[in-house]
């Protein structure tokens, strides 16, 4: 693959654990495991492959919707994720940012979260960024309030400033797996001119053949920007 054509930051929405989990008459927490444990495999390959920056979408600010037994093991399996997860993050020199209203989580989880971030705050290879209570209209929304409340200028530039996304940017290509042609409130200041992949496969069956295929139709694309060619 041509190394020049490796998207920078690739940010992915990870959907359809439920369904998965449903359609082997499961659980849709059993699902959830199975989702949270292919993290860790999409991780280390979309690094190996020279992606910069990975943005993952773990639960949006709309997800505390669900039954309360699905929210609760959602927030059970990131604290598993950030407890044992971390060990490896650093011995990586992946740097950890976690975007989203993290007031709602547990003090618990919490902690873990920012003593996360703070243990990897040296490193410099790649970065991480988990969306967690993420809203894309919040984030905005925010940004906006926090320029006014400066008293400083709205422009394009000064709410991008604002944003989460702020130290390493927009994403070059969102993935989205589980079949849904939406964004579902991710990233939408930033995806102004993302790539948009989507793919009928279900977040656990996401295994590295098929993030390499997102790549490999991400590489196939010409950026334009407005332009007429990609020169
Ligand atoms: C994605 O899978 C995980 C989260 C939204 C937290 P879903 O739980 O949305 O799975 P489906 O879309 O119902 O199959
Ligand atoms: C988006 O998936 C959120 C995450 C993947 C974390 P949803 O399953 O919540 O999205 P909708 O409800 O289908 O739009
Ligand atoms: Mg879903």
């Amino acid at each position: 693959m041509d190394a020049k054509k490796i998207p920078a930051h690739v940010a992915i929405i990870m959907d359809g654990n439920g369904r998965w989990a449903t359609a082997r008459g499961k659980e849709r927490s059993f699902g959830h495991k199975k989702g949270s444990e292919n993290v860790d495999r999409i991780v280390s390959h979309a690094f190996s492959r020279g992606v910069k920056t990975l943005s993952l979408y773990a639960f949006s600010a709309e997800n505390w919707a669900r039954p309360k037994a699905e929210v609760d093991e959602l927030m059970r399996l990131l604290k598993i994720y950030f407890k044992k997860f971390i060990k490896k993050v650093l011995k990586n020199d992946v740097r950890l940012y976690v975007m989203g209203d993290l007031e709602k989580l547990t003090p618990e989880l919490r902690k873990l979260i920012d003593s996360d971030m703070k243990k990897s705050e040296h490193c410099k290879e790649h970065i991480l960024n988990v969306g967690i209570n993420y809203g894309g209209r919040q984030e905005i929304s925010a940004a906006v309030n926090k320029l006014v409340a400066e008293r400083k200028e709205i422009t394009p530039e000064s709410i991008a400033e604002a944003l989460y996304t702020a130290p390493f940017g927009d994403p070059d290509l969102i993935i989205r797996t589980g079949g849904e042609l939406r964004l579902s409130n991710f990233m939408l200041y930033q995806a102004a001119y993302s790539e948009l992949y989507f793919t009928d496969v279900l977040w656990p069956d996401f295994d590295e053949n098929e993030f390499d295929k997102a790549i490999s139709n991400f590489s196939e694309r010409q950026r334009r920007f407005g332009k007429i060619s990609d020169k």
